[in-house]
């Protein structure tokens, strides 16, 4: 059986604590898209640690963790992220596992992904850089260059070929930077990836489900990111839904048994593109400031909003969602109001559906009003002792999504999570 946990907003929901939190329940967490444009933070032993590429079940003994066939693969991100790793005592050649069929990300990828930007103007995407778009355009365009490729002896070859290719578009571009740097880390940190664990990774997760052990799915990015149903062309470049884990790690449809989605209880969002519920201003910054929201991969400043529940119900359909996760519930505890988006105002009609575009029509927020509860809540242990109106809240994003809150994050640490029965 497999369960999956991904994000419902626009990314940065706290999935990485969350799947720290349930990684001792799992014998195997699998990450099956995304790359080093994903930042999950977790605390261990007080410690804050930020992956990008490896499973946020790394610090279970025990817990095999999986980078999917579905993800794409920076080799040099990943060597740093190892090394952090391994200094927290953990044997990754025990518990860390990598797909022959993951892509890797070039040194070109990431220069081709900084010369598009450049070339988008104001209609940038405000990618992380990291290579993610042209990586998966190289996957999709039949060019690219996979983990299980780098045993090959012609792997040189088949990289020269690909990065003369890359070097015409970046011509193109005028793209001036010298990446020589870049490859001289690329190459270096190659061989570190070959000494690590290379499966068959769609039979090592098939032959680990039927012999009975539980996998968790980690899901990077958030489902209004997914490069179909998310705010397109402002998204990133993989299927961040459910839909994703069958096609990122080789499993059947079959196998999943709890889609565990996760939102914070209000809305970021990091880069451009639509945020109906956006607040620019001081609540918006009160927000951003008590919610410590600045990218962990990028560090820049998140955008902040309140919670938007037509994208999130949107967000549960794509997915078949079954539980949520209700994250950073203890930053609303200094708002005296706060407000829900129960439905967008469109050409003056109200809707409860998200529009396939959002940047031309505008959509205006409909807000339902709660009162605040003004209490601590970051040391509550049980649902019973939360406030009233942080309950009242909870009842009414439950009935609206028709999906429950099964649990509430109340702070960043491990043991800061509140679980309704
Ligand atoms: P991810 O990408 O979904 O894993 O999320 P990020 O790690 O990018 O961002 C979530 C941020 O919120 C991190 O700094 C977490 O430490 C923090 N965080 C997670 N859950 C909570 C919570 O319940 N309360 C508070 N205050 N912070 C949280
Ligand atoms: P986690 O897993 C938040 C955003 C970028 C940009 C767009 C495309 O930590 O939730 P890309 O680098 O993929 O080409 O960027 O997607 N983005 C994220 N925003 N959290 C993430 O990951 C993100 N990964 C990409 O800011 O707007
Ligand atoms: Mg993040």
């Amino acid at each position: 059986m497999v369960d999956v946990i991904l994000g419902l907003q626009w990314g940065d929901e706290g999935k990485g604590k969350i799947v720290d939190f349930f990684a001792k329940d799992y014998d195997l967490v699998a990450r099956f898209q995304g790359g080093p444009n994903a930042g999950h933070t977790l605390y261990v032993n007080d410690k804050k640690v930020v992956l990008h590429q490896i499973p946020s079940g790394v610090f279970h003994e025990g817990v095999i963790n999986l980078i999917g066939n579905g993800v794409v693969l920076d080799p040099i991100t990943l060597k740093k992220e190892c090394d952090t790793v391994a200094s927290f005592g953990i044997d990754l050649k025990k518990n860390l596992y990598i797909s022959e069929r993951t892509h890797l990300i070039l040194p070109t990828h990431r220069a081709l992904d900084k010369a598009a930007e450049l070339s988008k103007g104001n209609q940038k995407i405000g990618s992380t850089l990291k290579g993610i778009g042209p990586t998966y355009m190289d996957k999709t365009g039949r060019n690219g260059l996979r983990v299980g490729d780098l045993l090959d002896r012609n792997f040189t070859t088949a990289y020269i070929k690909l990065r003369m290719k890359h070097q015409r578009l970046l011509d193109n571009y005028n793209f001036q930077e010298d990446i020589t740097s870049w490859e001289e880390e690329f190459f270096d940190a190659l061989e570190f990836l070959k000494q690590l664990n290379i499966v068959n990774g769609e039979y090592f997760i098939n032959d680990h489900i039927k012999s009975g052990k539980r996998i968790l799915a980690e899901g990077a990015q958030g489902s209004m990111l997914d490069i179909v149903f998310g705010t397109f062309p402002y998204v990133t470049s993989s299927s961040t839904i459910s839909a994703g884990v069958c096609s990122g790690l080789g499993i059947a449809p079959h196998q999943i048994r709890d889609v565990i989605g996760v939102t914070k209880a209000y809305c970021t969002r990091v880069g451009g593109g639509p945020f109906p519920t956006e607040l620019e201003n001081e609540t918006g910054e009160e927000l951003r400031r008590i919610g410590s929201e600045f990218g962990a991969t990028t560090g820049r400043p998140r955008r902040c909003g309140w919670i938007d529940l037509v994208a999130l119900n949107f967000a549960c359909m794509v997915n078949g969602v079954t539980k949520i996760v209700m994250t950073k519930a203890d930053v609303l505890d200094a708002f005296e109001k706060l407000e829900v988006c129960t439905a967008y105002t469109i050409n003056g009609k109200q809707t409860q559906q998200v529009p396939f575009q959002m940047e031309r029509i505008k959509p205006q927020p409909v807000y339902k009003g709660f009162d605040g509860w003004h209490t601590d809540t970051s040391k509550i242990k049980d649902y019973s002792n939360l406030p009233a109106p942080t309950r009242e809240y909870v009842d009414f994003i439950n009935q609206y999504l028709g999906v429950n809150i099964h649990y509430i994050s109340n702070g960043p640490g491990r043991e800061q999570i509140i679980t309704i029965s």
